[in-house]
Order: C-alpha cells, then sequence, then structure tokens
C-alpha cells in the first residue's frame, strides 16, 4: 500500500427530510447571502426550491437564485454567475441538484474571488488558491461531486469539457435525501449508476499492490450497486434501495475506497470527449468507454480483471486460463449496463466513428502517454473508441 493522505472534510447529512435543515448548516457554516444554483427545472417542479429556499428564510438568510444549469455545465452560466455573486455580494453557494450543478457551483466559487478568467484554472493544474464556501442538496447519486473536490465544467467554444480539483471546492455540508432522487427517470439513474461503479473501477485497476482493504471496499460498493439499480428501475419509489446507492455514490469517489493505490482515470478523460462532443450523459458515455478500455487493457494484469470477474460477476475462476475469467467478467460488466438500460456502442450513444480522429486531437496526448494503470498514446485511445464503436454483449 501506498503512504496518503486522507481529507474528506464535508459534514453529510444524510436522511429523509433532511433539505428542510439546509437553512440551519449554510449558518453553522458562516453563510450570509446566498446563490441558489440549480438547473433545468427538476428541482423547482418537484418544489425542492421552495423547501430550500423557506429553510433559508426560518434562518433569516437572505438569497438570490439562478437556475438553467445543463447537463455538462456550461460556461457562459458560470460567468453569469459569477457576475451575479459580485453583484449581490453573495458569501456562499447553495447547489441544489446532480453533479452538473455543483460543478457550475464550484466554479462560480473559485471564479468570485479571482481576478481573472475562472477558466485558467480548467486543464491546467492552476492551484486554486480562494474559493467561496459551498454547500450540497443533492438530487441524483452519481458524479460523487457533493463529496470529492472535482469541478468538471464545458467551454461552449469548441465544447471542450476540463476539469479541475482542489480541496479548498470540497462542500462544508452535503444534503443527501435518498427520497429526492426517486423522480429521476430510469435513464439517469442507471446513468447515475454507471458512473458509480466507473469511479470504484478507475480505482480498483491499480498497479499497487498489497491493497486488500481497498480491493475490498471497492468490491462491496460494486456488489452494492449490482443489487440494489436493477430495484430502482423496476420500482423508482423504493426509497431503502435508492438510499444504499446514494451512499455507495459518495464513498465511490470521495476516495475513502481509492486511497494508498495508484489509480487509473483514462476511462474517464477518453469518455469526457464524448460527452463534451455530443452533450451525451457522463454515465452513458462511460457505460460504451469503460468496458472496451477494459478490453485493450486487461492483458496487463489478467489476475486482477479475474479478481473481479470472480468477486464481482461470480464467474467461476478458470485456473488454468486466468485471461479467459477475466473477459467473462467484462462481459458480464456490459451485459449488466445492458440490462439497467444503458447504451453499449457508439451507435446507441449517438457517437459517430468517423469523428474518432477529431475524439483522439481533443484529448490532446499529442505523441506523449497518459499515466495509470496502463499508459496510453493517442494510438492506444484511437483504439479504445474503435473498440466501443463497435461493442455487442
Ligand atoms: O437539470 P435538471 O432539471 O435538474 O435535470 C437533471 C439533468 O437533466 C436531472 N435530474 C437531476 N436530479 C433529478 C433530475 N431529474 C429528476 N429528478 C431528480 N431528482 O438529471 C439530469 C442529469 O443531471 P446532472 O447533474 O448532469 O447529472 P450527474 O450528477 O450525473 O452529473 C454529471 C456531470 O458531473 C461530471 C460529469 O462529467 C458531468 O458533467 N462529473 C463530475 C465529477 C466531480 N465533480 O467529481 C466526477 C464525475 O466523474 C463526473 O465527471
Ligand atoms: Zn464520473
Amino acid at each position: 500500500m501506498n503512504n496518503f493522505q486522507f481529507y474528506s472534510p464535508t459534514e453529510f447529512v444524510f436522511g429523509k427530510d433532511t433539505e428542510n435543515e439546509c437553512g440551519k448548516y449554510v449558518k453553522k457554516y458562516g453563510g450570509t447571502k446566498v446563490l441558489i444554483h440549480y438547473g433545468g427545472g427538476s428541482a423547482v417542479k418537484s418544489g425542492l426550491i421552495d423547501r430550500v429556499s423557506q429553510s433559508l428564510e426560518a434562518e433569516g438568510i437572505e438569497f438570490v437564485l439562478l437556475g438553467g444549469v445543463q447537463p455538462n455545465p456550461r460556461d457562459t452560466k458560470i460567468y453569469e454567475g459569477i457576475e451575479l455573486c459580485r453583484k449581490e455580494n453573495v458569501d456562499f453557494i447553495l447547489s441544489v441538484g446532480g453533479g452538473s450543478c455543483i460543478d457550475s457551483s464550484k466554479a462560480i466559487a473559485l471564479g468570485v474571488p479571482y481576478d481573472g478568467d475562472f477558466w485558467d484554472f480548467y486543464g491546467t493544474g492552476k492551484p486554486v488558491e480562494k474559493a467561496l464556501p459551498i454547500g450540497t442538496v443533492l438530487t441524483i447519486a452519481a458524479a460523487g461531486s457533493e463529496g470529492s473536490g472535482a469541478t468538471v465544467v464545458t467551454k461552449e467554444e469548441g465544447m471542450l469539457k476540463r476539469d479541475c480539483c482542489s480541496d479548498l471546492l470540497r462542500s462544508k455540508f452535503s444534503i443527501l435525501n435518498p427520497a429526492l432522487t426517486q423522480t429521476l427517470p430510469a435513464y439517469q439513474t442507471a446513468c447515475g449508476a454507471t458512473d458509480i461503479m466507473a469511479h470504484v473501477f478507475e480505482r480498483y485497476f491499480t498497479n499497487t499492490s498489497d491493497v486488500e482493504i481497498t480491493d475490498r471496499l471497492c468490491e462491496a460498493v460494486l456488489l452494492t450497486m449490482i443489487n440494489e439499480t436493477p430495484k430502482v428501475i423496476a420500482n423508482p419509489d423504493d426509497y431503502q434501495a435508492r438510499a444504499n446507492i446514494m451512499w455507495a455514490g459518495t464513498v465511490a469517489h470521495n476516495d475513502i475506497v481509492g486511497v494508498g493505490r495508484d489509480q487509473d482515470w483514462n476511462s474517464h478523460g477518453i469518455e469526457h470527449e464524448l460527452s463534451g462532443l455530443y452533450d451525451c450523459a457522463h454515465g452513458a458515455g462511460l457505460a460504451v468507454i469503460m468496458p472496451s478500455w477494459m478490453e485493450f487493457v486487461y492483458k496487463h494484469n489478467p489476475m486482477r480483471f479475474a479478481q473481479m470477474a470472480t468477486r464481482v460477476f461470480g464467474c467461476q475462476m478458470d485456473f488454468e486460463n486466468p485471461e479467459k475469467t477475466a473477459v467473462q467478467g467484462i462481459a458480464c460488466f456490459r451485459k449488466f449496463l445492458k440490462s439497467i438500460g444503458m447504451p453499449i456502442n457508439f451507435e446507441e450513444l449517438g457517437a459517430k466513428e468517423e469523428d474518432i480522429p477529431v475524439l483522439v486531437e481533443k484529448f490532446g496526448l499529442g505523441d506523449g502517454k497518459t499515466g495509470g494503470f496502463v499508459a496510453l498514446s493517442s494510438e492506444d485511445v484511437a483504439s479504445i473508441y474503435k473498440i466501443a464503436a463497435h461493442a455487442k454483449c
């Protein structure tokens, strides 16, 4: 196991009706003038924005509202938010929505005190030195942004999707009421489930040895997702299954399952070019990319894939031929994704094979290589897109 530091300072408030306490938590973390930032309308329709507003009013906290965050959140909305916060002297951002909304909130939070373009921090590694505090009321179990220090946003010009990470961007508190996710369409639920599983797999496939504890934690989250996701697809109002998925989504990405081990993240990078170019859901893009990446890299360590196959998907270990077991495990993963309604190839996602050179160019490796479980060249990335283009169950 590698040395590590684990920092997850967010206060998680989990359970039914907890959104009604958000005013109390904003006060606890020093907010006096709040921007309530939300998405395309689901939180208005469900009455959540009203409940959140009432909770702030009950604590005597002033607020302004800014909705309209799109999935794959855009820079244009972020500039609007930064301007509004400066004009209204906002000192706390309350994100009410999913990963897109939280990531847009984080971008506004770092942009307000910065004397320059917030985009300077994206895809550059430039360290964030100051940010407004943020809090979260989560409405979809997926991105894990409620417990992560990451934000991923899209620049409309050129549809470039890039990320930025900083501990300063971690939510002060995150309110997780599984009942809020009961209004999700099955497709969005499945996209979220795929993203959660992908966050675990990006950590599971590692070159670090002797990581039994995090291997087992990863497997627990994956098994939970395999058990619980079909339940909520069949019955969206299954609160207990929603609850298990919601907490799985947070622990999958606040790094408790990934500490002390090298991680990969190439599938995420390769997917971000798809959701950047086609504006598809991140989870759907991952359903197409992640098993294809697995097929491309499994020979690097067939035993690790065979371990996934046996422990997570219940395949029989073939000791004579572990590669066969590894391949079976990958097939099981793809079959599971298909069974919950995810696309598994370019056509089903709405992507085009002839765009592969554009996607590779945008990925931006040039003649270099990425790190990770297996270092990839531009040619390798093109091969993974090619596998994804033709994938079948
Ligand atoms: O905008 P509204 O009307 O709310 O509709 C949203 C949106 O259309 C809808 N939705 C959310 N909660 C709902 C609901 N509909 C009905 N009932 C509810 N309770 O779901 C749609 C998707 O929302 P979005 O916020 O985009 O989903 P998600 O949480 O999957 O976020 C995806 C974004 O997060 C980024 C992705 O790249 C993508 O841009 N990621 C962020 C990460 C991070 N910050 O740590 C890590 C991830 O790997 C990921 O890259
Ligand atoms: Zn993700």
